[in-house]
């Protein structure tokens, strides 16, 4: 039987433990930490993130501040309200919503972010200090996606461990922080020719690629951790939608001792991540001692498997 990840039960309990955390922050030091959103233009799935993200804040007794500009905002100004928040108090991370318009240069506004309140962890700071083994804001899909792959197997050491895809937003860093658990790392990408020769190799497979099951579930070596990163809409011939991940999900489940279900999987961990680093950052900038931030970066470990 395979295990099916719960990533929205996972979320609820992090939420939870973030929660505590902020109630004891707020009681020691008087801080209330404060998450600033950026969203550039009305994207209506940004705008559908953007909201759920606010939300997600306030029910951990966070406080939210949301941002709308234009979608003809230019970058110098997109730039000067990330410099503003940055001098702000109240704000302690700051998110810029992605992708941003094509005429606004994405890595330009990214390093505009105050480092400390970066909690995407994509300034090239803290991708750094990621990539040199340094403490710093890990990026939060990834982030959750580590946690999940830790709810099902403690020692990650010598695996094999396929990512698909290489963006700066999960494929990436994700690749890093498998290589910090030991793994043997392949990242493979739109060029890749032996794709499905290198997911039979693969014992953790993270799939980040966009394109609607894409993954086949032939491909997934027997016992395999498979987390899928994908939230693609889909049209069915009836004329409904369905929202399916990158990876043939009923077929990999043959073959995988474990794997994330699209909706309920990685999306939740997202977001739970999002707040946890928000936090983080609240104590980095007071010089809070952070055993509070770190600690709670750790989900209960349902089954154990060996493979
Ligand atoms: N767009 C989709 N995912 C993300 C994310 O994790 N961070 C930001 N800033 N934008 C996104």
């Amino acid at each position: 039987m395979s295990i099916i990840i719960d990533g929205k039960a996972y979320a609820a309990e992090l939420r939870g433990q973030i929660k505590a955390g902020v109630e004891e922050i707020k009681g020691k030091h008087s801080i209330t930490p404060g998450l600033a959103v950026i969203l550039v233009g009305n994207d209506p799935a940004s705008e559908v993130y953007v909201g759920n993200k606010g939300k997600m804040c306030r029910e951990v007794g966070m406080e939210a501040f949301d941002f709308r500009m234009l979608a003809d905002t230019t970058e110098s100004q997109l730039i000067a309200k990330i410099k503003e928040l940055g001098q702000d108090k109240k704000v302690n991370g700051i998110l810029v919503q992605l992708p941003l318009p094509k005429h606004i240069n994405e890595s330009a506004v990214i390093n505009a972010i105050d480092p400390l309140k970066d909690v995407d962890g994509l300034h090239a700071i803290n991708a750094g200090k990621l990539a040199t083994g340094q403490d710093g804001i890990v990026p939060c899909t990834p982030l959750g996606c580590l946690m999940l792959i830790k709810s099902v197997a403690r020692d990650l050491s010598g695996k094999n461990a396929l990512i698909i895809g290489r963006s700066n937003l999960v494929g990436k860093p994700m690749a890093q922080l498998l290589l910090r658990e030991s793994c043997t790392v392949t990242i493979s990408h739109s060029r890749t020719k032996n794709l499905p020769e290198l997911c039979r190799n693969a014992n953790i497979v993270v799939a980040a690629t966009g394109k609607p099951e894409m993954i086949k579930g032939e491909w997934i070596r027997s016992g395999a951790i498979v987390i899928d990163v994908g939230i693609n809409r889909i049209h069915l011939s009836d004329g409904s939608t369905k929202l399916v991940g990158d990876v043939a999900y009923a077929e990999a489940l043959q073959n995988a001792k474990a794997i994330t279900p699209v909706p309920g999987g990685v999306g939740p961990m997202t977001i739970a991540c999002l707040l946890a680093n928000t936090l983080k950052a609240a104590c980095l900038q007071h010089n809070i001692e952070n055993d509070l931030a770190s600690g709670f970066l750790s989900i209960s470990n349902v089954e154990q498997i060996n493979n």
